[in-house]
């Protein structure tokens, strides 16, 4: 999530269309698959592998995760899954365990972070009111009868939960206020607030955005998107926790040539790295083999991916293919539009 919403910055955003210089070499298909009235304001996404639906998170208007069924197929099915209790604000989600590390006749549990804020802007949010939920899938093959339950609260010092994902025996949480990676403990009811942090999460002196934002694991390795650098660092997991170990981060991703911002990232089953830039509206990839980034979907100043936040891979039979964004609302001129589920066709 970056620091204004695109409704202000579009309109103040000095477009240099030279910095967009880099395009894609193939143009992609886009499908809209979803939209929540403007202001409204999709935050994260998660997908589901045994049923291929997409969960989004909301961020503004309401405390929602919404659901597309079929998104590959011409007829995909857009509808309000769950609202989680007690909080105004969605973040990250993710899925607790693995389909592959589950038991067969398992429920399907997923993990969502949230807080409170008096004035529905996120950053408004009130440190110590972030709070785990679980959306939890009783049937592994069909995505009925959704069970919505309070986890558990986080630390008193918890500032602007972000990006989550899951590891095993927990979740790891970004707070984008303090500038760290905190974990939950789900079998001990365990927090700890600074679980991973270092410089390379924090923004600049004076930045206009704030540094941490979206977190995701590869290879034993912890990713995460610095906002205010448009940069993505990777740690190994258990460095921190080896004796006499002075490891450093390593940057792995910096779009700052072609991007003013980068939100969410994720991969391709090949480890190339995809990143939604906000307020260009253009998704960001960098190779893993060669290094070579470029900009392969969307454009600045095009509807297709404006206000793009986070997307991933479709993980069903026909859409390994497609990414899933989700975008914040967006305005171009006297147009605004509320934010949306696109699928990006390579
Ligand atoms: C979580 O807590 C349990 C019980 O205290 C402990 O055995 C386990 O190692 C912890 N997990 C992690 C990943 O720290
Ligand atoms: C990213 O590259 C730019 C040059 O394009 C450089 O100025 C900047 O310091 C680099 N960012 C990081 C985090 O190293
Ligand atoms: C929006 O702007 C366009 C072009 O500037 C104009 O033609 C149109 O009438 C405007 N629509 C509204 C609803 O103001």
């Amino acid at each position: 999530m970056a620091l204004t919403t695109l409704v202000t910055t579009a309109l103040l955003w000095p477009f240099d269309i030279s910095s967009a210089a880099i395009q894609a070499p193939k143009a992609p298909v886009f499908r809209e698959l979803g939209s929540l009235p403007a202001p409204g304001f999709f935050e994260n996404i998660a997908i589901r592998p045994s049923t291929s639906s997409l969960l989004a998170t909301r961020l503004t208007g309401g405390p929602e995760v919404y659901i597309v069924k079929d998104p590959a197929s011409s007829t995909p099915d857009f509808s309000l899954l769950a609202t989680v209790p007690d909080l105004d604000v969605l973040l990250g989600i993710d899925q607790l365990i693995p389909d592959e590390e589950a038991c067969a006749g398992e429920e399907r549990v997923y993990v969502v972070v949230g807080g409170k804020t008096p004035t529905g802007s996120p950053f408004d949010m009130v440190v110590g009111s972030a709070a785990l939920y679980t959306v939890t899938f009783p049937h592994l093959d069909n995505d009925e009868d959704v069970e919505v339950a309070h986890l558990s609260a986080l630390s008193a010092d918890t500032g602007l939960v972000n990006g989550l994902v899951a590891v095993p025996g927990g979740v790891l949480i970004a707070d984008s206020l303090r500038s760290r990676v905190s974990f939950y403990n789900v079998t001990d009811n365990s927090f700890t607030e600074s679980a991973y942090e270092y410089p390379e999460m924090t923004a600049p002196e004076g930045a206009a955005m704030f540094g941490i934002n979206g977190v995701q694991i590869r290879d034993n390795h912890l990713y995460w998107s610095n906002t205010a650098l448009s940069s993505i660092y990777r740690i190994a997991l258990d460095d921190n926790k080896k004796e006499g170990c002075d490891v450093r981060p390593e940057l792995v991703f910096n779009a700052s040539s072609i991007a003013s911002a980068v939100d969410d990232f994720n991969f391709d089953i090949y480890g190339n790295i995809y990143a939604a830039t906000h307020f260009d509206g253009t998704i960001v990839y960098s190779d893993a083999q060669t290094g070579e980034m470029k900009v392969v979907a969307g454009g600045i100043g095009e509807w297709d991916l404006a206000g793009c936040t986070a997307l991933e891979f479709g993980k069903g039979e026909y859409d390994q293919d497609t990414l899933y964004v989700t975008t914040n609302s967006a305005t171009f001129g006297n147009e605004t539009r509320g934010g949306r589920i696109v699928a990006v066709d390579f």
